[in-house]
């Protein structure tokens, strides 16, 4: 069990869990990868002081660990919205308006790509395509997929998250 302190005023993060993926990952081989993706999962990004936390333990400099987690697209280095919303701006997509829908996102909810609004409730993603050309433009919301978007159709997907807890 490591003797770091489980809270840092700094940041104000509780490092409990970030403590425990380590106690369990700690002297196994590799641990880097499932250490960081363990932290993601738990925290939703990887908080700054667990980065500290994961060098000091893991005994790498923390500049490796930013490497690895700028390298992957998969890390996250801020806190993301409970609803992720995927505007696909592939070729079929952009060519049925997909610029018009993020438009619509950014107009409503004031984020762009890679932005999370305030009450951490979303965040924008702008993605390639995502399978679906048929039903472009499309936009994903978590694991749900919405086709053949309008303006109207998104303020009806905006709204229905919006009462969503
Ligand atoms: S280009 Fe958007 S789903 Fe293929």
């Amino acid at each position: 069990m490591s003797n770091v302190a489980q809270t840092t005023e700094e940041k104000d993060i509780d490092l409990a869990d970030a403590n425990s993926i380590l106690d369990k990952y700690e002297t196994m081989h590799g641990a880097l990868m499932p250490v960081l993706q363990a932290i993601q999962e738990a925290y939703g990004y990887i908080p700054e002081p667990c980065v500290h936390l994961a060098a000091e333990r893991l005994n790498v400099y923390p500049s490796q660990i930013y490497g690895v987690l700028t390298f992957y697209a998969q890390f996250h280095l801020a806190p993301r919205g409970k609803y992720i919303v995927r505007v696909c701006m592939g070729t079929a997509c952009h060519v049925k308006g997909a610029g018009r829908i993020g438009d619509t996102l950014k107009d409503r909810l004031g984020i762009g790509h890679a932005e999370t609004t305030e009450d951490l409730k979303f965040t924008a993603e702008y993605v390639a395509c995502i399978g679906a050309c048929g039903m472009a433009p499309v936009i994903m919301v978590g694991d749900n997929t919405y086709g053949s978007m309008t303006v109207q159709k998104m303020d009806e997907v905006i709204a229905k998250y919006q009462k969503m807890d």
